[in-house]
């Protein structure tokens, strides 16, 4: 309930805050304006208030009483010397032409005389348009003055122009009335006044509850007082509490174990004194000394890009010159940190390469609007990237049965941590019996193929690749799921005689995980990375 409150009471915050800046921006354009641009009579001329004295009245007229009931009101008045009577009944008002008695009758032509009349500008017409009850006479000044003349009585209704339009969209705007009324007391202003009336309460009681928990005055996490200080510590969830990934070492005053640790951290990480940064606030009583960064080979670098290339419609390869003494486990990965407007933010990358390489990959799949893949496939060689790293603890295996299978399960982008694998084992004095199986959508979105179909070929390494959206042309593919070949795979061979290393989109990794939990294959031979995404 709270987290919904929470969630609706931002997003109501920003489309309130939105509204508040439409009111000063309007509210700055109304002071800056003045009345007289806004109200469109830039050119606007009275038209001349000339005496009823000589014009000729007809003798049609009669008697007003029997043609009208209830009348109220009877003017004399003339428009352009042409005289005419203003009758004002209970129900109607009624125009008459002075001179033949008959209802009044505004013409083109007389639209356009009274439109000059009352313009004092140095345009000429343009154009004369005939708009239900009333004439448009257009100019063709700067401001695109228009004149309207009401056809019933040919008075003049007003001017507009530019200013004018411009004007009456800030009014919509600021009075929220967008039927184009200028009603400060209008439905939709009304309901925002409930609506903000709600986001003031909720505010209120989500403030109560923090200050209740006394989350107002509590430190940083420790995640965030370690990345503000430049100690390497991954994350990938930015401190959700969900990734994992954010694992310190406690050696004194250990703290008690949150829910997310239990749920991230093996029971010997726990007991081992192994916590999840981001859950915690609390520092040893000797400070940051107590604590021990698992990732002890990481630090700041800066890439250098040599190469880069799309293998796949999805996929950017891009190879970075190898800085010296820079040393890394097959699996891990390395923190980008990539500048925005809004900031620095960090994107995690795991390394392709064979660890003994004279380069450093990665492996980049694109996600439209993505912050961090977008910029990874914009980068050129020579540019230059600011990373940390190596981090990250999914590595093979120091005691990999010699005798058994190493199983590798990859998907998608997941695949660039598993090569670097891969080929690390392959390139050891004395490799167990490699398997491969990748997945991937279609037949196109499957890299590095050339090269593990050569490993194959030489008989080093077992490689199955699964079409999971295509048939496969060539008949050279499975078709179907990669987890559930991989499951079937190592059902065959022997549960007891498999490590598993996996990675690869979450549907993939958790149907995985549950399969070997199924068969019983024993959690500490299995192996995985969860980019998340
Ligand atoms: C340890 C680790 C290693 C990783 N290694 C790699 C790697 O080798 N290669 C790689 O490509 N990525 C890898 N990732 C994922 C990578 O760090 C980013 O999360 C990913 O590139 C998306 O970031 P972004 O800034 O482009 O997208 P964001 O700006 O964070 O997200 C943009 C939008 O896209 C959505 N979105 C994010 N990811 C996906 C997705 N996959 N499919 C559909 N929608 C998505 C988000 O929910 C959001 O709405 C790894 C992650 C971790 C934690
Ligand atoms: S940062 Fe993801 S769990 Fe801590």
């Amino acid at each position: 309930m709270t987290r919904w409150l929470q969630w609706f009471h931002r997003w109501l915050g920003l489309i309130l805050g939105l509204q508040v800046l439409i009111w000063l921006i309007t509210g700055l354009y109304f002071s800056v304006m003045g009345n007289q641009a806004m109200s469109g009579h830039t050119h606007f001329e009275p038209l001349p208030n000339e005496s009823l004295a000589g014009l000729e009245w007809s003798s049609n007229i009669g008697d007003l009483s029997r043609r009208f009931d209830d009348i109220q009101q009877v003017e004399w008045q003339q428009v352009l010397q042409i005289p005419q009577l203003k009758v004002v009944t209970a129900d109607n008002t009624y125009y008459l032409d002075g001179r033949s008695g008959k209802p009044w009758q505004t013409d083109r032509a007389l639209a356009t005389d009274i439109a000059k009349a009352s313009y004092s500008g140095a345009g000429t017409i343009d154009e004369v348009v005939e708009v239900d009850a009333r004439f448009q006479v257009l100019f063709d000044d700067p401001v695109s003055t228009e004149v309207l003349i009401g056809k019933a009585d040919g008075a003049v209704q007003g001017h507009r122009n530019w200013n004018w339009y411009i004007a009456d969209w800030m009014f919509r705007l600021h009075f929220m009335d967008y039927s184009g009324g200028r009603d400060f007391n209008n439905l939709l202003i009304r309901a925002s006044g409930l609506v903000t009336l709600w986001f003031a309460i909720a505010g209120l009681i989500l403030l109560l509850r923090n200050v209740k928990r006394g989350d107002l005055w509590r430190p940083q996490t420790l995640l965030h007082q370690l990345q503000h200080k430049q100690h390497p510590v991954a994350s990938g969830c930015g401190g959700g509490g969900t990734c994992g990934l954010c694992k310190v070492k406690y050696t004194a005053d250990i703290p008690a174990v949150s829910s997310a640790d239990n749920q991230l951290l093996s029971p010997d990480e726990i007991a081992d004194g192994i916590r999840l940064s981001c859950q915690q606030r609390k520092l040893p009583d000797s400070g940051l000394r107590d604590i021990e960064l698992l990732d002890v080979n990481a630090r700041a670098w800066q890439l250098e890009i040599e190469s880069e290339q799309q293998i796949t419609p999805t996929l950017k390869h891009i190879v970075f010159l190898r800085p010296p003494n820079f040393t890394f486990n097959p699996g891990q990965f390395l923190q980008f940190q990539i500048a925005t407007r809004a900031g620095a933010v960090l994107r995690n990358y795991s390394l392709a390469n064979r660890s003994d390489d004279n380069q450093l990959s990665v492996l980049v799949r694109r996600i439209e609007n993505g912050i961090g893949s977008e910029f990874m496939h914009s980068l050129r060689a020579g540019d230059r990237v600011d990373v940390i790293g190596p981090l990250g603890d999914f590595q093979l295996r120091s005691e990999n049965q010699r005798n058994g299978y190493s199983v590798f399960i990859g998907g998608g982008a997941g695949i660039a941590p598993i090569r670097s694998q891969v080929l690390s084992l392959l390139s050891s004095q004395d490799p167990a019996q490699v398997v491969l199986f990748y997945g991937a959508r279609c037949e196109q979105e499957l890299a590095f193929q050339a090269e593990f179909e050569r490993l194959a070929k030489d008989h080093r390494l077992r490689y199955i690749p699964v079409l999971s959206e295509s048939l496969s042309a060539s008949g050279d593919f499975l078709t179907g799921w990669v987890h559930s070949e991989a499951l079937k795979y190592i059902e065959n061979v022997g549960v007891d005689k498999v490590d598993v290393y996996l990675c690869g989109p979450p549907a993939m990794l958790n149907q995985t995980l549950n399969g070997l939990r199924e068969l019983g294959v024993p959690a500490e031979r299995v192996r995985y990375d969860d980019f998340g995404i």
